[in-house]
């Protein structure tokens, strides 16, 4: 009988930064994709909120709620066998007090499943980081591109770009160390700033459009598989175009509907049904 594999755990993580192997995450929002990648041995699934753009059909993140967070969280965890799942902490589900922070993410841990949260922002947000680890719920930070704070940003821009900036993320960045975060993401900041954070902390880095030298990258699941129709930012890379062949089977099977082509005349069969 095959041997049954491993969960990945939070530490796991740590581990993997310090032998030098290489973490690979993706986002996934329901039980079939979960499935696949899991099978696929990608070592972290996000049930990220950018679910809003890519499933729900919204222009930002910002409209997600803790409840739509916490029905995807359980759909991807009854997919998932090894992988580690976290859940992206949605818009004001984090930001007005820590113990709003704590009552959200328990939800997203008790009814969800999931293994842990993460959380866009640093030094502003580091009191609820801080409290959540502290009572055993792991964190996962995010800096750089920040896609909840669109509207403050003017858009989906890179960040970090100048050396002031760079220095105010590295703040950012060790204040979440030492708040107990076990991994930050880094989203849309060069990649010599991505670098110097990673070689500085301890804990793992994972880019999203912040080049090679971040511990692990992460992309979403939709991008990747050339499912979703929008814009895709010029970091990804379409690994399959599954959008155009799910539009193919689609219109091959209209067609055969309207040519009476599907269903096919019942043959008398001698074999055994299914
Ligand atoms: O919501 C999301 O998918 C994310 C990733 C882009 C990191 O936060």
């Amino acid at each position: 009988m095959a041997e049954a594999q491993r969960r990945m755990r939070v530490p796991d993580l740590k581990e993997m930064k310090k032998r030098g192997e290489r973490i690979a995450m993706l986002t996934a929002y329901d039980a079939t994709m979960a499935r696949l990648i899991d099978r696929a041995g990608i070592d972290v699934i996000l049930v990220g909120d950018s679910v809003g753009m890519v499933v729900m059909g919204y222009e930002t993140t910002l409209p997600v709620t803790l409840d739509a967070m916490v029905h995807h969280t359980k759909a991807v965890c009854r997919g998932v066998k090894r992988a580690l799942v976290v859940t992206d902490m949605p818009f004001l589900s984090f930001q007005i007090s820590a113990s709003e922070a704590v009552r959200n993410a328990g939800r997203i841990l008790q009814e969800g499943g999931a293994t842990a949260v993460k959380i866009e922002g640093g030094r502003p947000v580091i009191e609820a980081v801080s409290r959540l680890v502290d009572i055993g719920i792991p964190v996962m930070g995010h800096l750089g591109l920040t896609p909840q704070s669109v509207h403050r940003l003017g858009g989906y821009h890179r960040q970090a770009r100048t050396e002031e900036d760079a220095q105010l993320l590295f703040e950012d960045a060790r204040a979440l160390e030492a708040a107990g975060a076990f991994s930050i993401v880094l989203e849309s900041i060069p990649e010599d700033v991505a670098r110097r954070v990673t070689d500085e902390l301890s804990i793992p880095t994972i880019g999203i459009g912040a080049g090679p030298y971040c511990d692990g990258q992460v992309l979403v699941s939709y991008d990747i598989f050339g499912l979703y129709e929008g814009q895709v930012p010029p970091f990804v890379k379409q690994y399959a175009r599954l959008g155009d062949q799910m539009r193919a089977a689609a219109e091959a099977y209209a067609e055969d509907v309207r040519q009476g082509r599907f269903p096919a005349p019942a043959v008398r069969a001698t074999g055994a049904a299914r």
